[in-house]
């Protein structure tokens, strides 16, 4: 069975959020992998918005493989292998109950505008 999702983040609304809440925002929401990574980029908000909208894509294909898992946005991590391209890694008991799973995921985004991603859950 496979299943997909996707979202679409305004880049603003995250610039927005970290500026208001700070690294409140960022560590409920990012591994701190995640942050090392989007802040060592020119515009940080950009990737921090790809990855924001990864998170989402992955958590609407889980939910409509199984409604009742819980789905905490930093146990869903976005990492980036050495060609760039990225992948997803799970934390917490999501690990566990998805080891079976497949999951693929792109990402693009535009400097000022937004951020896109979809999710691929395959089992
Ligand atoms: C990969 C490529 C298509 C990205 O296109 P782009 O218009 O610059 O960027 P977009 O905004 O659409 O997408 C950026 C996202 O694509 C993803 N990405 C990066 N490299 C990728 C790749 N090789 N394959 C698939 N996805 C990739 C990342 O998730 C990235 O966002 P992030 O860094 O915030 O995680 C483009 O850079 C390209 O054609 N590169 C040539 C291949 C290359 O340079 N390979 C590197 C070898 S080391």
């Amino acid at each position: 069975m496979i299943k997909v999702g996707v979202d679409i983040v305004k880049i603003d609304r995250i610039e927005n959020m970290i500026e208001k809440y700070g690294r409140r925002f960022l560590e409920k929401n990012f591994t701190s992998a995640e942050i090392d990574y989007c802040n060592s980029k020119a515009y940080p908000c950009q990737h921090f918005a790809g990855k924001f909208a990864a998170k989402e894509a992955v958590k609407k294909a889980l939910l409509s493989l199984n409604p009742t898992l819980m789905v905490l946005m930093r146990n869903v991590e976005v990492k980036n292998g050495i060609d760039g391209i990225p992948c997803i890694e799970l934390h917490g008991a999501l690990k566990e109950i998805c080891k079976d799973y497949c999951i693929e995921v792109s990402i693009s985004h535009e400097k000022n505008g937004y951020a896109v991603a979809m999710a691929m859950v395959a089992i």
